[in-house]
């Protein structure tokens, strides 16, 4: 899994996947005909074949937080890139596109409530302004920062949303040997604020099929919302999110590869939420469409935790049906 950790430990806050984006392109390069970089950003990889033109996106950006206004004693407001939990990252580290480390903390009255974004800094232990400006302008983004953990057959990094799906579709596309199928592979950008990469990779490459690969939540955990999806089951097939209705003939081809295959699967409904999918589907006159998800605990925090037996299970769905839809 050391591609998983190097691709956890890169940071690509929407709008800024650069660092991703060189890693994915170096990585793939062997395993398809030709590579084109689109003005949003998103990596369009074209693995040629005779058959079906089917699309597989998964994102490349992650969230992060942005700096907004530099205070007297070199404190930074920030606001946030895609959705952030403000309980979950009090204390975080955060990483600055040079390097530069900020903690999160919060205005005192805060602490015994869940305090709000404006409320809220980031501590990089300048003295004034014009000290913290040295390192931070406004409008630079930070990445959550945090280590690469594997133990009890579960990975632990910030990130995996969606790196972890990025892993997914490079595994794959290293599998597909032959394939008789057209396939694109597709490393989009901006997901976590709207959807936006794929958006425009779905009408260049115009797509008949679409599946993204992307995670999901949990309902394993003490008292969780009840959700029928867990670590250590399988690839999640979705059925729908906020963004999607799938496809019924992309979800019943994915479960048949999964039979075939001995593939663990389990279905998700997701009630929060959108995946690439969301755009993918209503692009030109519409693409048939349906996606796998890998289950996830603690999305968006620091903490992200993913079964590695579910990640490989992802990766066997996603080069079974690339064959076979
Ligand atoms: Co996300
Ligand atoms: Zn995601």
């Amino acid at each position: 899994m050391k591609l998983l950790e190097k691709l956890t430990m890169a940071d690509g806050v929407s709008g800024g996947e650069d660092a991703v984006r060189d890693m994915i392109i170096s990585e793939i390069k062997k395993y398809c005909d030709d590579i084109t970089v689109d003005a949003m950003g998103s990596v369009i990889a074209h693995k040629k074949g005779k058959g079906k033109k089917i699309m597989f996106a998964a994102h490349m950006d992650e969230i992060g937080v942005i700096a907004t206004f530099i205070d007297d004693k070199g404190f930074i407001r920030f606001s946030n890139v895609g959705g952030i939990y403000t309980k979950e990252i009090l204390y975080s580290r955060v990483r600055f596109k040079n390097g530069i480390i900020g903690v999160i903390g919060a205005e005192e009255e805060e602490f015994n409530k869940k305090p709000s974004l404006d409320k809220m800094f980031i501590d990089i232990g300048a003295k004034s302004r014009a000290e913290a400006e040295k390192y931070v302008s406004v409008g630079d983004t930070a990445a959550f920062a945090g280590g690469y953990t594997e133990q009890n057959g579960v990975v632990i990094a910030k990130a995996l949303d969606n790196r972890a799906g990025c892993y997914i579709l490079i595994e794959a596309m290293k599998k597909l040997k032959r394939n008789k199928n057209d396939l694109y592979f597709v490393f989009t950008t901006q997901e976590e604020v709207g959807l936006r990469g794929a958006k425009t990779a779905a009408y260049a490459v115009a797509p008949e099929y679409a599946v993204a690969v992307d995670v999901t939540d949990t309902g394993d955990t003490p008292e969780a919302p009840k959700m029928a999806v867990s670590l250590h089951r399988g690839a999640a097939i979705k059925v729908m999110d906020r963004s999607v209705m799938c496809d019924v003939d992309v979800r019943e081809a994915m479960i048949a590869a999964a039979k075939k295959a001995k593939i663990p699967y389990q279905m998700e409904v997701l009630n929060i939420g959108g995946t690439d999918a969301g755009a993918i589907h209503l692009t030109r006159a519409g693409v048939k469409t349906g996606a796998i998800s890998l289950p996830l605990r603690y999305m968006h925090s620091p903490s992200e935790t993913a079964s590695i037996a579910d990640i490989n299970a992802c990766v066997s769905l996603t080069a079974a049906i690339a064959d076979t839809l």
